[in-house]
């Protein structure tokens, strides 16, 4: 394959990164790469940037979130973004979300060779439902395994900062959902739960210091995603 893109990581985020270019090829396997992290840990900014790196290769790349991805997993995600409701119906409606979004999305993108980048996944369900809210580990298992058995992240990286400063960022930026106004309680619930994860599986997790400059977590994801 040829490389078309001028490589320009200093200048230009989107354009594609060296070490990224380097280590992608014509038969290179699908990927399931998943961002998570509390509210306001700055993941998103970040997400276009590699999908743009392995993308200008010519490789397809599906960005995609949760919850959300789907029409359904959309609406869906109006209504846990906004109603109240039981921890254990959040639960069930995430998980509803996300057997659409692997059906109809992740699943048939990994299968015709693609990568896809996915704005959390079961991850989050662990932290917030599990951490945050208090429904057992083992039912939020339990449904991992029913909706999409064998089905984990290749890499997932963790943007990780205090629930403090993750506030402050948001407070001016828009109007918050149900979950951002949750007390630093909840968060740092959220929060140690996420590292708990990374801790009990290093080999998917990456940790990242969202309290680094956006270059330099740049420059690491570049690092990460080119090790692949
Ligand atoms: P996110 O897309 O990160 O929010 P935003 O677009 O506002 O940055 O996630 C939406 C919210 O959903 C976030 O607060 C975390 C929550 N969430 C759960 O509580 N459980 C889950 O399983 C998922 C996927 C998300």
């Amino acid at each position: 394959m040829q490389a078309e893109v001028e490589v320009d990581v200093e200048n230009d985020s989107v354009a594609v990164a060296p070490a990224v270019a380097q280590a992608m090829t014509d038969g290179a396997k699908p990927r399931f790469i998943t961002f998570e992290g509390i509210d306001g840990a700055g993941k998103s900014t970040h997400i276009e940037a590699v999908a743009a790196w392995v993308k200008a290769r010519g490789v397809e790349v599906v960005v995609t979130r949760e919850p959300g991805g789907t029409p359904m997993g959309e609406s869906l995600r109006e209504l846990l973004l906004a109603e109240a409701m039981h921890l254990e119906t959040e639960t069930l409606l995430m998980f509803a979300a996300r057997r659409e979004h692997v059906a109809q999305v992740i699943a048939p993108a990994l299968a015709r060779g693609a990568w896809v980048i996915s704005d959390r996944f079961t991850d989050a369900t662990f932290a917030y439902q599990g951490g945050g809210r208090g429904v057992p580990r083992e039912k939020i298992e339990a449904l991992a395994d029913w909706v999409h058995p064998g089905l984990t992240p290749d890499l997932t990286l963790l943007f990780d900062l205090p629930r403090e400063v993750a506030a402050g960022r948001m407070a001016s930026s828009r109007e918050l959902d149900r979950f951002e106004i949750e007390l630093t309680d909840f968060h740092e619930r959220v929060r140690a739960e996420y590292l708990r994860l990374a801790q009990a599986e290093p080999a998917r997790f990456r940790v990242i210091d969202a309290n680094l400059a956006p270059e330099l977590i740049s420059k690491e994801l570049e690092k990460i995603i080119s090790s692949l």
